[in-house]
């Protein structure tokens, strides 16, 4: 199967050009100036499906490297299963996603990532990689690390909060970070001192400060600046490479700026929710005080920040300079019914999670349309760093020949209305983005050389999608 794609406007990360970008089979064969010949054939008359992009960007598929497909959490499951939640990414211009293999306290980590493999295999609508959380670091789950680089698992997560669930202590940490140092994974943090929040949210639970805008207000910056800054010492320590995941505080985005400046290799990752959405809008959510139980669908950990003290405007100018190099969408959704009700009355018990494994190609493009970013950085957050980062660059990340055709055409003068009964194909009863309205819209998508998404609609196959075993990180190496 050939296709080319003809007359668009190519976006890498290293540059723009107006190119035709032939497709054989999988992968991406050629990519040549408008209306060449190879060897002499004509290239339209000589493929099987010609695609006009006149006028139009041809991106690298998006790649979002924090998501939580099914995650058991907060006493219910994330809604999208990995047939739905992959499907609704490749609506949004994603084609491959990186979720998160879970291994607790008591199990053992090879049967967390079989678990994982399970669920998976023969469901995904694109391509999956897994990093792996490690919720229980004991001598087993140490040992255990070692067989990850075979697996194709080159990062794993660990918690400074949620205590009792996931989360490590110090001593743990350093153990797993001298493991990383060792094996040249990739560790991942959740930032936040989990232990003193717990001792604030017992405060304000019992002054009656059950609203799910208290959430915001017991994960104050502080927990996450000292969490950010006790990491990275303990990486400096230990030599471990260390990305802090979802970073929604510009204190924290300080002390992640200053490592880098040292010399440490310490890397951060946003979310669209951080660059858009606020406390203030939390507290506004409806007319009831503290903005009534309607903020819950904003729940999420690291919360919302402060809009007065300029967090998001801070967001958008790290993701410019760097400080910030990629945005996730950290897709961890439940509905209202059901699930985020469970914390009616006590906003401790709202499941933690925003979905939006669909819009984050959309949001970060208005970062072009308003001039935050270039059309290269907005390749370069969604796509190229992640897989750099997560050790799939040169088939994933780029437009080039013998890279995966993974491709979007995305139209600059098409719009995209995002909310229920819109633009909404993930599993939730609501959708964390309503109302948002988009210059821009993804019009078609390649997985591997096969059409998924076109004018119609979503053409692809559940099961399309391949496991990606990732090689080591490539900003290490
Ligand atoms: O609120 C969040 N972030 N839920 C998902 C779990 C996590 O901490 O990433
Ligand atoms: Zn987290
Ligand atoms: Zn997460």
């Amino acid at each position: 199967m050939k296709t080319l794609i003809k007359n668009g406007t190519v976006v890498n990360a290293t540059g723009t050009a107006t190119a035709d970008v032939l497709v054989d089979g999988e992968t991406i064969a050629a990519v040549l100036a408008p209306g060449s010949t190879l060897l002499g054939f004509d290239l339209e008359a000589n493929v099987d499906t010609v695609i006009d992009a006149a006028g139009k960007y041809v991106i690298p598929g998006g790649i979002d490297a924090h998501t939580h497909m099914e995650l058991p959490f907060g006493g219910t499951a994330a809604s999208d299963t990995f047939e739905t939640g992959t499907r609704a990414a490749a609506w949004g211009g994603t084609t491959t996603i990186v979720d998160f293999a879970v291994q607790r306290y008591g199990e053992r980590v090879q049967d967390g990532l079989a678990a994982w493999h399970e669920k998976a295999a023969g469901n995904c609508a694109i391509d999956y990689g897994f990093h792996q959380i490690i919720g229980g670091v004991d001598k087993d789950a140490l040992a255990a690390m070692d067989g990850l680089v075979d697996e194709g698992i080159t990062s794993f997560k660990l918690f400074m909060a949620y205590p009792g669930v996931f989360y490590s202590d110090d001593a743990q940490i350093l153990r797993a970070m001298q493991k990383s140092a060792d094996l040249g994974l990739l560790t991942m943090m959740h930032a936040e001192n989990g232990p003193a929040i717990d001792v604030l949210v017992e405060q304000l639970v019992a002054e009656g400060k059950t609203d799910p805008y208290f959430h915001g207000v017991a994960r104050a910056w502080q927990m996450e600046e000292e969490a950010t800054h006790r990491a990275i010492m303990i990486a400096n320590l230990t030599g471990a490479p260390l990305y802090i995941v979802h970073v929604s505080a510009k204190q924290a985005v300080a002390q992640i700026a200053a490592a880098r400046d040292q010399g440490q290799n310490v890397f951060g990752e946003t979310c669209p929710q951080y660059l858009y959405l606020s406390l203030e809008d939390q507290l506004g959510a409806s007319s009831d005080e503290w903005g009534g139980f309607e903020g819950a669908k904003w729940v999420c950990s690291t919360p919302l920040r402060s809009r007065e003290e300029g967090h998001q405007h801070h967001m958008w100018r790290s993701l410019r300079t760097n400080d910030i190099q990629m945005v996730s969408t950290d897709h961890c959704p439940f509905c209202m019914k059901g699930q985020k009700e469970l914390g009616l009355g006590d906003f401790s018990k709202i499941p933690n999670g925003i979905g939006g494994v669909e819009h984050r190609m959309d949001l970060i493009y208005q970062g072009v349309v308003t001039g935050e970013l270039t059309l290269e950085r907005w390749v370069e957050v969604t796509s190229t760093t992640p897989a750099r980062m997560f050790g799939m660059y040169g088939k994933k990340g780029v437009i080039q020949p013998g890279a995966d055709a993974d491709l979007v055409v995305y139209d600059p003068n098409g719009h995209t209305s995002i909310g229920v009964g819109k633009t909404h194909h993930m599993n939730m009863d609501h959708s964390a983005w309503e109302g948002f309205e988009i210059d821009g819209h993804v019009d078609t998508v390649l997985s591997r050389g096969r059409v998924i998404v076109d004018e119609t609609g979503y053409v692809g196959r559940k099961g399309d999608g391949a496991f990606v075993k990732r090689g080591l990180s490539q900003y290490l190496i």
